[in-house]
């Protein structure tokens, strides 16, 4: 039997349009090689473009609109002329929020030696999967602005740690390990952030008591950082708050080929809503429009999707076609040292894959 997927295609703005336009060619070539398998797709104008037009980033309505697709396909949210903090919180946020995506999934893996800016680092030593919190914490919007302007302005920022929030991350996370036979290392900071963290680090020793088969270990997040550089070996499956999870993947990324391989699925595991698949980077404003962006994190996102959807043998490959493309040398875009165009990579991308 076919198994029919629909695809929300959410490419927002600067280069979102250009890099998933590629990973839209490679569900299309997978389609295509894969009679099992048959994708629609309907796409979503909403983004800062849409914004200056209509006053706001989507649809009133876009959750309802979005919530009968398999999954969505997004490209990057932001651009000069709306403040960050609009764009992110009505777009993104709402839709992390919105459909409890509250799995964040980030691999850090180095494809090829020679991305890495760590000396003798090698492909095996950094191999690694952050499992961040994605639904509250830090990024809780919770806070107050008091005595704006005065002096005695006071401005607090909440962070917000449910006990079912906490604890249905660091449970996935040990699910996640035991699947894989990896060992499961949490990142927190009980030592300065006395009641969250504290109250983490028990909720984790908490649940590590029914898995007595994962290996474990806590760090704290300044020491794990510091790992993260000097002996990234040490880490398999990470698990990590909102705040932490965003500042170690792109550090993550730094040290595994930077930007334009970075992937992230925000993942509804009890899919009551659709699970979205974007890459990390943003617009990337400065280069948009010229057709030089990179479309290999665009394209990783679309193995995070493969997998979700079950089809954990495409994920494999398209994973491992990326690093057929970073080793060939030849069709790379000028982030990586080449001068193919977005296209240029995403059709030697498709050749590779299919052949
Ligand atoms: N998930 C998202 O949608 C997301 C994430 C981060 C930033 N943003 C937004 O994007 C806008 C720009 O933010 P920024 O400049 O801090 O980050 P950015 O990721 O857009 O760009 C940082 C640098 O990396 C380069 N870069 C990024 N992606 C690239 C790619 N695929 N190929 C080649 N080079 C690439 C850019 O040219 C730039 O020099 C802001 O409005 C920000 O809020 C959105």
């Amino acid at each position: 039997m076919v198994k029919e997927k629909r695809i929300a295609l959410l490419p927002g703005d600067g280069i979102g349009p250009e890099v998933v336009a590629e990973g839209v060619k490679v569900l299309k070539a997978i389609e295509q090689k894969d009679k099992n398998l048959s994708f629609t797709f309907e796409q979503f104008p909403w983004g800062c473009e849409y914004y200056l037009q209509n006053g706001k980033m989507m649809d009133d309505d876009g959750l309802s609109q979005l919530q009968h697709f398999d999954a969505i396909y997004l490209g990057a949210v932001g651009y000069p002329g709306v403040p960050d903090h609009v764009s992110l919180r009505d777009l993104l946020l709402k839709i992390r929020k919105g459909f409890d995506q509250y799995v964040n999934l980030r691999p850090v893996k180095l494809l090829n030696e020679r991305l890495s800016p760590l000396k003798g680092k090698a492909a095996k030593d950094i191999d690694l999967l952050v499992v961040r919190e994605n639904s509250e914490g830090e990024y809780s919007g919770e806070g107050n602005w008091l005595y704006k302007g005065e002096p005695e302005e006071v401005v607090l920022q909440t962070g917000v740690f449910s006990r079912k929030g906490t604890e249905r991350i660091i449970r996935y996370a040990f699910e996640e390990a035991r699947r894989q036979g990896k060992s499961l290392t949490s990142v927190s900071k009980a030592n300065a952030l006395n009641y969250s963290m504290v109250f983490w680090d028990s909720v984790f020793e908490e649940v590590k008591r029914d898995y007595p088969d994962v290996e474990t270990a806590s760090y704290l997040v300044d020491a794990a950082s510091m790992f993260l550089v000097m002996n990234p070996e040490r880490f398999d499956i990470v698990v990590t708050s909102n705040l932490f999870g965003d500042i170690l993947t792109d550090l993550g990324a730094a040290i595994a080929g930077g930007l334009g391989l970075a992937t992230g699925a925000n993942v509804n595991p009890e899919r009551t809503y659709p699970s979205m698949f974007e890459p990390v980077h943003g617009s990337a404003p400065d280069i948009a429009g010229k057709g030089i962006a990179n479309p290999l994190a665009a394209i990783w996102s679309v193995a995070q999707m493969m997998d979700h959807f079950g089809e954990e043998e495409w994920g494999r490959k398209i994973v491992s076609t990326i690093q057929q493309i970073m080793d060939e040398d030849e069709k790379l875009t000028p982030d990586f040292g080449g001068e193919a165009t977005t296209a240029e990579v995403g059709d030697r991308f498709i050749k590779l894959l299919t052949s």
